[in-house]
């Protein structure tokens, strides 16, 4: 049996921490793609050097052309500038809508029965800019921002707690962004809910609307640190687990960025909710019942994405 093919599109920091834990978990065999000559060349001879010291067995190929995805099963998408200091996302938006344009043509052109993984910011619009451009089908387009952002919220409440990360669970909704919702109630250790943790003495309601805050801003406080570009590390092991939950049909539940019709009141809008990643793409939206405030919080980050979109097609009237 041909082993599977990965495909990154996009050979930066993100690119190149995915290819090697995609290669490093034989997921398949990884191939770089990148607009600059010599770096997914690069990468990919010295990651596939790894392969004999790691013991894993996957071929690393880096190119400039797009022939060279034909046929990946998956396609996980960092193309495009990354966030700098002082930057939002939102800034971001102009440049990285030509890229995915680009990005676009060229999965519909050579592999158009992958299942799509976008991590590009800002991600929201992006995910949707690169569905539409690519022409897939929904279900196998999705947007990488939801694991990540609840990785980042485990990981400060097991820290608040005093707990393994392993025992935290955690929820956050919406955009991927300064409005995104983290979901307190839905959020355990073992399966205990934070509201009832607080009523145990373990924290307090203003510690955790403290955590809430810094999740939210989570990507800022690492760019202000690094200066040079964003988080890397954690959004690559956060799309690994989607891919993985699909090629190996796990059926995970993982908050994504999905299109929804109709779900949460939200419709022809690619928003994070959770879902089932199987290999049929996403098979399920998870509709879960919202408190008041957790609605009109996700409210807030559907109109801020909502005018993302807005900005997409004055940007691109193709888009419109
Ligand atoms: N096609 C393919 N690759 C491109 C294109 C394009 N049209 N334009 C730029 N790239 C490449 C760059 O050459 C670079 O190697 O995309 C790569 C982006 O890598 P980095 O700048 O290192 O950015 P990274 O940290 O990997 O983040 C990528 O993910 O989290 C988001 O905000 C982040 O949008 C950014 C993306």
């Amino acid at each position: 049996m041909a082993r599977t093919k990965i495909a990154l599109i996009g050979a930066g920091n993100i690119g190149g921490t995915l290819a090697h834990l995609a290669a490093s978990k034989e997921l398949g065999d990884v191939v770089l793609f990148d607009v600059v000559e010599g770096v997914p060349q690069g990468k990919a001879l010295d990651l596939s050097q790894c392969g004999p010291v790691e013991g894993f067995d996957a071929k690393l190929k880096g190119t400039n052309d797009y022939a060279d995805i034909k046929g990946a099963d998956v396609i996980i998408v960092t193309a495009g500038v990354a966030r700098k200091p002082g930057m939002s996302r939102d800034d971001l938006l102009g440049i990285n809508l030509k890229v995915m344009k680009s990005v676009g043509e060229g999965i519909k052109a050579n592999a158009p029965d992958a299942f799509v993984i976008c991590i590009t910011n800002p991600l929201d619009a992006m995910v949707w800019a690169l569905r539409e451009f690519s022409g897939l089908p929904h279900n196998k387009v999705v947007g990488m921002a939801g694991v990540l952002d609840s990785a980042r919220f485990s990981s400060f409440l097991a820290e608040e707690f005093g707990v393994s990360v392993q025992d935290v669970t955690s929820f956050v909704l919406g955009g991927h962004g300064d409005t995104m919702v983290p979901v307190v109630e839905y959020s355990t250790v073992a399966g205990i809910p934070i509201p009832d943790l607080i009523k145990m003495g373990w924290s307090t309601k203003e510690r955790i609307d403290a955590i809430v805050q810094r999740t939210r801003s989570g990507g800022g406080e690492i760019v202000a640190l690094l200066k040079t570009g964003s988080a890397f590390y954690a959004p690559a092991t956060s799309a690994i687990a989607m891919a993985e939950s699909y090629l190996k049909d796990k059926k995970r539940v993982l908050p994504a960025a999905v299109h929804l019709t109709g779900q949460y009141g939200v419709d022809n809008l690619y928003v994070g909710v959770p879902v089932v990643i199987g290999a049929g793409g996403v098979e399920k939206i998870v509709e879960i019942e919202l408190s008041d405030e957790a609605k009109a919080n996700l409210q807030v980050s559907v109109e801020a994405v909502k005018e993302l979109l807005v900005a997409c097609k004055a940007i691109d009237g193709s888009l419109a």
